[in-house]
């Protein structure tokens, strides 16, 4: 029983050291994109990876949420002049008939339906796949000049009838907010803006 028990721990052990090995920094895109820098965001199995150019502002970037149904959309963006869900430039992944789709939604307000629609930088080769349970949006961002802080969002929700659908409530849905620096890659927050998302039930994003 007690050799039973070690083996079963060293299987765990060595399982979660492989869970975390491959959560950021060693993680292997199948572009074979090497970004030099990863964050884990604090709620919802999620990774951002990027390389900020600083000769002309722009972010190579790859949102990474892990553990995703199919039957499940995902989105991360920026949020410019506000925290929380209004006001949030996202890119979006659901998988759709013939793979997994990307494209761009300005979430104007709490009512969104996650609609596609330009947003208010540009974004350049925007592409979304899915990897054994996990989504990868890919995408250039032009940031807004003079800026490489900004508030963050990401979330995720049910698909239904090949449209997104309102996200869950819980804990993990409210507090994925924060902010993210692309040049120094220091993370803040995580709940900072989650009070408005809180408080307003009827959130889509
Ligand atoms: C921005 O600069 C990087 C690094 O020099 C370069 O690889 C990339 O193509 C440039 N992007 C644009 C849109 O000019
Ligand atoms: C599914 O997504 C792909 C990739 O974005 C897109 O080219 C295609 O038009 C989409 N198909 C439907 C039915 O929406």
């Amino acid at each position: 029983m007690g050799k039973f028990l070690s083996i079963l721990f060293c299987i765990l052990i060595s399982n979660s050291i492989l869970t975390l090995a491959q959560d950021c920094n060693t993680y292997t895109f199948t572009s074979n994109a090497i970004f030099a820098t990863c964050v884990s965001l604090p709620v919802q199995n999620s990774h951002l990876h990027w390389n900020y150019h600083q000769t002309n502002g722009t972010v190579d970037m790859a949102y990474r949420h892990t553990g995703v149904s199919a039957s499940t959309w995902v989105a991360w963006g920026l949020n410019l002049d506000r925290t929380g869900m209004a006001g949030t430039q996202a890119l979006v992944a659901l998988q759709n008939s013939t793979g997994e789709r990307a494209y761009t939604s300005s979430v104007d307000d709490y009512n969104t339906q996650l609609q596609e629609s330009r947003l208010s930088f540009e974004v350049r080769n925007l592409r979304a796949e899915r990897v054994n349970g996990d989504v990868v949006i890919y995408a250039t961002l032009v940031l807004p000049s003079g800026r490489t802080s900004f508030n963050q969002v990401w979330q995720s929700g049910p698909v239904t009838n090949g449209a997104p659908g309102r996200h869950a409530m819980n804990s993990e849905n409210r507090n994925s907010v924060g902010t993210v620096d692309f040049v120094t890659g220091a993370l803040a927050g995580g709940g900072g803006g989650g009070n408005v998302l809180h408080r307003r039930n009827v959130s889509l994003f």
